[in-house]
């Protein structure tokens, strides 16, 4: 919100490499003791000197790549493989920080839904409230293959499925307990009262789960809720169930329209504007001055791997491991995986058909902002004058990104009141929204006492 401070995620994954693909080879790059859980600790701290709002942590639970296709060059890259699950390691970061939000992704396939309530839940107690849940519907043909699927479902489809997963979860974590269950009335030998404690009867086309939700109400009870999504549909889900949106836009005019859009039709359903916040991704590349600026440029392009790029972007790439011509137009390839990716890289090319060269290298480049601390902060400011909320900073050297951003930019952005001055204190929904609960107004909350009697 416009002379707000913006919030500030970091952006990671418990693997090599995650976004920036090739930089894991630099001498300096520690994501490479990503099975350390000193490493992750050390960095939480860094992060929390930085006063980063969260950790956030992307997963997978498959491939990038075509079905029955090759994945050598996946594996040489270390492209998101091997990857490690990041809510093992989440109830460790919650012992070793005090203030960061930890917030991991979890797809609606991994996991049913009575088993994935219960694990979030038990990370909201154990952080204190400061846990969130990215919600992704996968992408990758791959990862539908290990959890007993032929393949992915369709696009559409599969944000109807999470639509049913959320309602299952809603029911657990909204509607199971009243609030005041737990009495721990020794003397009475009564540790919870029965008559707060309901079964939830749920049962839809995929799900049959009976209930109570096995852990008492948490102190968020629904884990914030992120959610990344620019395609129509994933624009129509976020608007219905998000409170943060990842967004990847070209630029701030393109982050106002989408942001626009995605509250319209919140308001639509019966939220408020402002129940939604907008993350942009950015990586920065910042040097006191322009020589440093360029050194550090050159240095970030000369261990990029456009392989590792091409791979990622999961378009192109044959069942041999070729891949297709980079002048092969982006509509000519069949595509049931992301899409508002696709349709954002329409807005960089000018008046041609978009390519699958176009793609690749806008990943290379996405999001950059490379310059010095005010050079960064005036495209900072022209997001926030976008209506965009906060930036998830995703990293292309551990823990190297991170504390240069604390080092180099951040007393630059407090000067010019784009960053905060401190943490407040309080869950983490309690930080971005005020409270800690959802409101009234969100789909999760007519659980709310809907089962009294049950
Ligand atoms: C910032 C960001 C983080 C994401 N993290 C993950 C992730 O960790 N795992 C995953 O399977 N998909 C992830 N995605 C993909 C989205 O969940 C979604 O599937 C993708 O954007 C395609 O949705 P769309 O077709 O509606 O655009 C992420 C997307 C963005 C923009």
């Amino acid at each position: 919100m416009a002379d707000q401070p913006l919030a500030f995620n970091a952006f990671l994954m418990n693997t090599p490499s995650h976004i920036h693909h090739g930089q894991w080879r630099h001498p300096d790059a520690h994501q490479v003791e990503f099975n350390s859980l000193r490493f992750w600790v050390d960095l939480a701290r860094t992060l929390e000197e930085g006063l980063f709002d969260a950790m956030f942590f992307a997963d997978v639970t498959g491939l990038y790549g075509p079905p029955d296709g090759r994945f050598a060059d996946n594996v040489t890259e270390g492209l998101q493989i091997p990857s490690n699950d990041p809510a093992v390691l989440l109830s460790a970061l919650a012992l070793a920080t005090e203030h960061i939000g930890l917030a991991y992704t979890s797809n609606i396939m991994q996991n049913p839904p009575f088993n994935f309530a219960r694990q979030i839940s038990t990370l909201d107690h154990l952080t204190g409230g400061r846990v969130a849940w990215n919600i992704v519907t996968s992408t990758q043909e791959n990862a539908a293959r290990n959890f007993d699927l032929a393949g992915l479902l369709d696009h559409d489809a599969r944000y109807d499925w999470a639509d049913e997963y959320l309602d299952v979860l809603y029911k657990l974590w909204e509607g199971s307990w009243d609030e005041d269950a737990v009495v721990l009335d020794r003397a009475g030998n009564r540790y919870a009262d029965p008559a707060k404690v309901h079964k939830i009867h749920h049962r839809s086309a995929r799900y049959s789960v009976e209930g109570p939700h096995l852990v008492a109400p948490s102190p968020q009870r629904t884990p914030l809720l992120f959610q990344a999504g620019g395609s129509a549909r994933g624009i129509a889900f976020a608007a219905r169930h998000a409170e943060a949106v990842f967004i990847t836009t070209p630029d701030p005019d393109v982050a106002r329209e989408h942001i626009a859009t995605t509250r319209r039709l919140a308001t639509e359903l019966g939220r408020r504007p402002d129940d939604l916040r907008f993350f942009q991704g950015l990586t920065f590349v910042v040097g006191e001055d322009q020589s440093e600026v360029e050194a550090k440029l050159a240095d970030y392009e000369a261990y990029a791997s456009i392989l590792g790029y091409q791979l990622h972007t999961a378009l192109g790439t044959l069942p041999d491991g070729s891949h297709l011509p980079d002048d092969t137009p982006l509509r000519a390839i069949a595509n049931n995986g992301g899409r508002g990716h696709v349709d954002w890289v329409s807005a960089t090319v000018d008046g041609r058909e978009p390519t699958l060269g176009d793609l690749v290298n806008s990943r290379v480049r996405r999001g950059l902002v490379a310059g010095t601390p005010e050079q960064i902060a005036d495209v900072l400011a022209d997001y926030r004058d976008a209506g965009v909320d906060g930036i998830n900073v995703i990293n292309w050297r551990l823990p190297g990104t991170y504390e240069e951003f604390t080092r180099l930019l951040l007393p630059t952005l407090q000067r010019r009141g784009l960053a905060k001055l401190a943490y407040a204190p309080g869950t983490l929904r309690h930080r971005i929204f005020g409270t800690d609960r959802l409101p009234d107004r969100h789909p999760a909350a007519r659980y709310r006492g809907a089962y009294a009697g049950n």
